[in-house]
């Protein structure tokens, strides 16, 4: 392992600490292990993934007052201190930038193909089984309920609507996590996705059932 990674690894795991579960340090290894796994399989740089995949969480503006330039200024500022290269930050940065979920509606025309890897690996850990674990972990952190019979789920959710996240962790399944699978940017990511999707179908299934008590 380089010692760029080496030291983003380090970087990265002090600022997590502390973090909420799902947003924690393990999930940036899984989703820089699912990149590598991903990046296997295309024609790609996988400097700009591993990079982009250890960073992409380091300030996720969920948890910094909605704040969506702080992730960008602390990677910058780390990579230069890294004296990383222009072309390399400049790829990375766009990709932290352009990643996430909730700005899917104004994502730009021509997505990288190292974007394209880092997003997939990152929305196929919101899904299976650990999806679900850390769909539960965010709505307890956010005191949300688990499931209400009468609220429905709102799949026309702007981003702002979206971001409020005071709906219940069950309607997350329909406003998120079963819409990730028909997403996927590459071959791989799809492949991924398919099991962990019919899982958690399974799963709901599962939860209605002992939920009706029958
Ligand atoms: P992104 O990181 O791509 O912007 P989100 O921040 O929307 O995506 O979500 C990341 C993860 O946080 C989700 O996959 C889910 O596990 C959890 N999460 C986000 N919003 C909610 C919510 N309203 N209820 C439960 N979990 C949520
Ligand atoms: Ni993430």
């Amino acid at each position: 392992m380089s010692d760029l990674i080496v030291n983003t690894i380090a970087f990265v795991q002090e600022k997590l600490e502390g973090a909420e579960a799902g947003h924690d340090w393990f999930h940036v290894e899984r989703v820089w292990k699912l990149s590598q796994k991903i990046g296997e399989t295309e024609k790609c740089n996988l400097q700009i993934v591993e990079l982009a995949a250890l960073l992409h969480d380091i300030a996720d503006p969920k948890f910094h007052n909605g704040d969506e330039t702080l992730a960008i200024e602390i990677s910058q500022n780390f990579l230069h201190s890294q004296n990383v290269s222009e072309n390399v930050i400049r790829e990375v940065l766009f990709i932290i930038k352009n990643i996430s979920f909730k700005n899917r509606k104004e994502m730009p025309e021509s997505l990288s193909i190292e974007l394209q890897i880092v997003q997939d690996a990152d929305r196929i850990d919101a899904i299976g089984a650990i999806g679900i674990a850390r769909t539960f972990n965010f709505g307890g952190f956010k005191n949300n309920l688990m499931y209400h019979p009468e609220i429905q789920p709102n799949l026309y959710l702007t981003k702002e609507e979206y971001k409020k996240s005071g709906g219940t962790t069950i309607n997350h399944f329909y406003e998120k996590l079963l819409l990730l699978k028909d997403l996927m940017n590459t071959k791989k990511g799809k492949e991924l996705a398919e099991e962990r999707h019919h899982f958690m179908l399974r799963f709901l299934e599962q939860f209605y059932k002992e939920w009706e008590v029958c």
